[in-house]
């Protein structure tokens, strides 16, 4: 079995190890514009030695903004300052992917275009608690806006908004995109049995529940091939706010199956290990197994705080092709390389996880 350490292709993109960076909002988009600029560069080009760098989680279109200061790829401002980062990357040696995020009802009124309510499956409220930055920085959590149930006549219109941002990524210089259809967000909400019952095309049955995700992945595809499209997944519950419901595991097998066969670069499963009170579950071994089975290409697995030897027993087990980190990514920027040495792992702030600025993002220092 592969060590953590060998290399991976994933569908042609060659990795030189199986320690993936996960996606991690940081919230340090500069204003005016929502824009990356040098110091995601910086932030991302120490990290040039990941296996393959999955840059956080990135608004698609202005409806798909929950979050301050995070970073859109919808404007040509922001792919410029996209360009500034990849570019970077690349001249590190670095592989650097873009995570394309749209968060459906997970938003407030104040973030949506024109004020409006959030779209969603369903007009139906997420439990979650939105952070909205006033005028004098300081910072309000305020419960999720009621979102309304998009139209079926506005469907093309929102696997447009992936297109165009897919393109944008392109034109950005990314080396793929990785579409995020996990933690509750809108994918996950068209996907999810308990909230969406709608009677057009894109719910009710489990095949229609699917379309968005095969939709927005295929739209993914159409700028940069389906070998250069990851998906990402959370079918382990947990952190979402979307209760579960009876089909959960078909919808998750069958989601595997079909981008399976489509031929994406990779898998990217979520956990849910969360925390750091350890294992926390509720962790779904058989249903991980068989969604690798269906999926027939690269997993990679998620959600093991700082526990190194357990992501490895996965790649012993044959659950995981490879590992993506998080946490451990903030603190380490030099992770596969503490890896090999077998050298101590430096713990995380969380304090500067959401924060503005270099320190606490890039003031983690490498090994001596
Ligand atoms: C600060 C922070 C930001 C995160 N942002 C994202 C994100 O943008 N997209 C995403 O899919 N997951 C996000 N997550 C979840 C992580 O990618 C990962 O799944 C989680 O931290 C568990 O992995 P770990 O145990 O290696 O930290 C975030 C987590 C943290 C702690």
């Amino acid at each position: 079995m592969p060590s953590l350490l060998d290399p991976i292709d994933l569908r042609g993109l060659r990795c030189p190890n199986r320690v993936f960076m996960a996606p991690l909002t940081r919230q340090r988009a500069s204003q005016p514009g929502d824009l990356p600029g040098e110091l995601q560069a910086e932030h991302y080009a120490q990290r040039a030695s990941y296996g393959l760098l999955i840059a956080e989680a990135t608004w698609i279109t202005e409806e798909g903004k929950g979050y301050p200061n995070t970073p859109g790829v919808r404007t040509p401002e922001q792919v410029a300052g996209w360009r500034i980062v990849t570019d970077r990357v690349h001249a590190a040696g670095g592989r650097i992917f873009l995570q394309l995020w749209h968060v459906g009802r997970v938003s407030h009124c104040e973030y949506q275009p024109g004020g409006g309510a959030p779209v969603s499956s369903a007009a139906v409220a997420s439990k979650a608690m939105i952070t909205l930055v006033r005028a004098d920085g300081t910072r309000e959590r305020v419960p999720a806006t009621l979102p309304r149930a998009l139209r079926t006549d506005e469907m093309p219109r929102v696997v447009e908004d992936y297109a165009h941002a897919a393109r944008n990524a392109k034109a950005a210089g990314f080396d793929g995109v990785e579409v995020h259809a996990a933690n509750s967000y809108l994918i996950n909400q068209f996907l999810s049995g308990s909230l969406n019952r709608r009677d057009d095309a894109w719910g009710g049955s489990v095949e229609n529940r699917l379309r968005l995700l095969l939709e927005a992945t295929h739209a993914a595809a159409e700028a940069f091939g389906y070998a250069r499209v990851g998906v990402r997944l959370s079918p382990m519950g947990s952190v979402t706010d979307l209760p579960p419901a009876d089909d959960d595991r078909e919808v998750y097998v069958r989601a595997a199956r079909e981008l399976g066969r489509a031929g994406c670069a990779y898998l990217h499963l979520f956990n849910h290990f969360w925390g750091e009170r350890g294992w926390e579950g509720p962790f779904d071994l058989a249903l991980a197994q068989e969604m690798k089975r269906e999926f027939g290409g690269p997993v990679v697995m998620n959600g093991y705080g700082r526990d190194v030897a357990a992501a490895q027993h996965d790649l012993d087990r044959g659950l995981a092709d490879a590992v993506a980190f998080g946490k451990l990514a903030i603190s380490n920027p030099d992770l596969p390389e503490r890896i090999a040495r077998g050298a101590g792992l430096a713990a995380w702030d969380e304090s500067t996880f959401y924060a503005s600025g270099a320190a606490g993002y890039n003031d983690y220092a490498r090994m001596k």
